[in-house]
């Protein structure tokens, strides 16, 4: 009896061993010759052990899967939920007069659809408005949680940081000044432009005419839309290259302005969070997936922005 237990012992001390060992080989890459060896040598004998903790191991990753629906994510802050934007891009984030949406100091169609998913996670909404190029970055450093700042999806950015299932979709259009002599896109050579800082329109218009922008050189950035049509105002500018639902926006808010007919580039806006938070960008999109579906999406942004 006491011959079999010790057997047994020592095959559970070879077992472990061996479970260890083949642990040791797959988390690390570059293992080194005596890790191989020892993989080597305890590998005789123990076919059914090793089979079994793959099953385990299977086992294990199924639990793991099914928990990261819920818990799995982390934030910035403990049960909150930290928003990066830029709030000067009406009616997408605009600061509030009063408390703001549910007394975040913010409102608008991003503030609102945030606001939602935090709930749907337990999490407090907390809005931080910055530059529109810092908040793109808060995201990508984890600073914030996510950057919603009707955020066009590009190469670019997605080079750099994750985005979650598109929530609604902008258009490029051109804001002119009723008397202006620019009525197509080609009347804008040789035009100076203004644009906001480190957005797409931005980019678009500074690109080669090749690729269909009009240099550099044609092209003043701004902290942000509203400086942009305030120089379009005053001169220092021919033309502004911006969203078409903050356009329609600064156009209703300054007599004397104008959209061009021609749109530009039709892009789709996401919520952007850190390369790599898979756990948080699952948690989000499964939020954004449901308020989706039962029309609170569409229900917020109808009520910003009236249909034509
Ligand atoms: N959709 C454009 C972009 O992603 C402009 C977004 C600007 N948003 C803002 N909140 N200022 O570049």
């Amino acid at each position: 009896m006491k011959k079999i237990l010790a057997i047994l012992l020592a095959l559970v001390l070879v077992l472990s061993f061996a479970a260890c060992a083949s642990t040791a080989e797959t988390t690390n890459e570059d293992s080194n010759a005596q890790t191989n060896e020892t993989a080597d040598t305890t590998e005789t004998g123990d076919t059914d052990a090793s089979a079994e903790d793959t099953d385990a191991a299977a086992e294990d990753a199924d639990a793991a899967t099914e928990e990261t629906t819920d818990a799995a994510f982390t934030t910035v802050e403990e049960g909150k939920l930290h928003m990066s934007t830029n709030a000067a891009f009406p009616p997408y984030e605009m600061v509030a007069d009063g408390e703001g949406f549910q007394g975040t100091g913010y409102e608008g169609i991003d503030v609102e659809i945030a606001y939602a998913i935090a709930q749907k996670l337990g999490l407090e909404l907390v809005v931080d408005d910055m530059d529109f190029t810092a908040a793109l970055e808060a995201a990508q450093s984890g600073k914030s949680d996510m950057v919603m700042a009707g955020v066009t999806v590009n190469e670019d950015r997605l080079a750099v940081m994750d985005f979650s299932d598109s929530y609604a979709t902008g258009v490029q259009v051109v804001i002119v000044t009723e008397d202006s002599p620019i009525a197509t896109l080609d009347d804008i050579e040789g035009k100076l432009i203004g644009t906001q800082k480190g957005t797409t329109g931005f980019t678009y218009a500074s690109d080669t005419p090749e690729n269909g922008g009009y240099g550099e050189d044609a092209v003043i950035g701004f902290d942000n839309g509203l400086s942009a049509v305030q120089a379009l105002k005053n001169g220092q500018v021919d033309c502004v290259i911006i969203d078409n639902a903050p356009a329609q926006s600064f156009v209703a808010e300054n007599p004397g302005l104008k959209i061009l007919d021609t749109e530009w580039v039709t892009e789709d806006y996401a919520i952007g969070v850190a390369k790599g938070n898979t756990a948080l960008l699952d948690a989000i999109n499964g939020a954004l997936a449901e308020l989706i579906a039962d029309g609170t999406v569409q229900g917020i942004i109808d009520t910003y922005i009236t249909a034509e």
